[in-house]
């Protein structure tokens, strides 16, 4: 019988589903309900130690529809808690005592003061978490105060912070990745090297979710006007699966032992199993549980232990970063295929070279190219 219990940093999960930050995580009712759901954690909406400069507006959500209604993809320009830092503590505090062996994490998000980054873990845990994760990430509104991203973004800050953490945590700490940048190895490295004893990826892609046609204003619209946002849900999945897939990479390479928690568009037990598959220890869902709610954990539970079943792995150690070892260059690809000239056998209606593409049989060709 296959087991999805797992310790990852010395903290106890009965399964890898963690609430990702965000709304299913803004309050203690609702962390509350994921608890009682079964989720393996919950990561809490990320707070500030002074929150009366954060103001949010309404609407600030957008979603992508596929041709069958379904939600696609999510556009958001939320801003961290707007709830005050006591009330937070307090929070905490009765969480833990109403949910002794849940595991909470504390998401912080501070200015560039090393004072500020002290207090703000010193209270959290003396409020009793469990774990912290540190906001480097947020695309939009803190950035212009030098937050979020705007740290995610600058590899030296970005250790410099986690050092400070580093000095004042005793529980575990993961630094939370943009994707907004070029190579996600480079951020990652510096917050492993200053100390984070894992890394999350990813946050949301900076993003304009589009334009009204009819009154030429771009969406989410507030008083006619917007700001880019971030990009979640199903449509993130590959990029976020790349990014993970590059930190596993790099963590094997050179930080052994340190974890990694994956998170972009995972509405899925299947959607879990990749993750892990390529190097995740744990998964974050925020998204997905604004659209089916906290109980979206056990049908995907139950879809991650049928996966399992199937190929006979007992525990997520036994495949977790199993798939890591299929990347590899592109001229490794070509030399593969022209050793056994699978391109011949497999694709007859393709081009094999760029002179062969014809303009009547394109679509056929492209679709020829294409993974069935
Ligand atoms: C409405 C909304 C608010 C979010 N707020 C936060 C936040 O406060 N802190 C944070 O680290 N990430 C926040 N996120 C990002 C998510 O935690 C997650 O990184 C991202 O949405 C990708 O995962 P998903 O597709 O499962 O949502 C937010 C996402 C959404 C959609």
């Amino acid at each position: 019988m296959p087991t999805l219990a797992t310790t990852v940093d010395g903290l106890s999960l009965p399964n890898p589903f963690i609430i990702g930050s965000g709304p299913p995580g803004t309050n203690l009712n609702v962390i509350g309900k994921a608890f009682k759901e079964g989720w393996g954690a919950v990561i809490a909406k990320t707070v500030s130690l002074d929150a009366s400069k954060v103001v949010n507006v309404s609407p600030r959500y957008a979603k992508l529809l596929s041709g069958n209604g379904e939600v696609i993809g999510w556009e958001n320009i939320e801003l961290i808690s707007d709830r005050p830092f006591k009330i937070w503590e307090d929070e905490f505090k009765k969480c833990k005592d109403q949910f002794p062996s849940g595991v909470l994490i504390a998401s912080v998000m501070e200015e560039y003061r090393k004072d500020a980054w002290i207090e703000i873990v010193q209270r959290c845990e003396a409020a009793g978490v469990d774990g912290f994760e540190l906001n480097f990430s947020c695309p939009h509104g803190l950035p212009e105060r030098k937050m979020g991203a705007a740290m995610g973004e600058n590899p030296e800050i970005l250790e410099e912070v986690c050092g400070w953490v580093k000095s004042a945590a005793t529980k575990p700490f993961w630094a939370k990745m943009t994707p907004n940048i070029t190579h996600i190895e480079d951020p990652s490295r510096a917050a492993l090297r200053g100390g984070a004893t894992g890394v999350s990826a990813i946050n949301t892609i900076r993003s304009v979710m589009g334009v009204n046609l009819d009154t030429l204003r771009p969406e989410p619209t507030v008083e006619g006007y917007t700001t880019p946002g971030g990009y979640s849900s199903r449509a993130v999945k590959p990029i976020a699966l790349r990014m993970v897939m590059e930190i596993a990479t790099l963590i094997r390479a050179e930080f052994p032992g340190r974890s990694l928690s994956g998170l972009g568009g995972i509405e899925s037990g299947k959607d879990a199993a990749e993750f892990i598959l390529l190097g995740a220890d744990t998964v974050q869902v925020c998204t997905g549980v604004m659209k089916f709610g906290y109980e979206c954990v056990k049908p995907m539970t139950e879809e991650l232990l049928a996966f399992m079943a199937k190929h006979k792995f007992e525990t997520l150690a036994d495949f977790k970063g199993k798939s890591l070892d299929y990347f590899t260059t592109h001229a490794d690809l070509v030399k593969r295929q022209g050793d056994r000239k699978a391109a011949q056998k497999s694709a007859p209606a393709a081009a094999r070279s760029d002179a062969e593409w014809k303009g009547d049989e394109f679509v056929k060709q492209s679709d020829a190219l294409a993974r069935s």
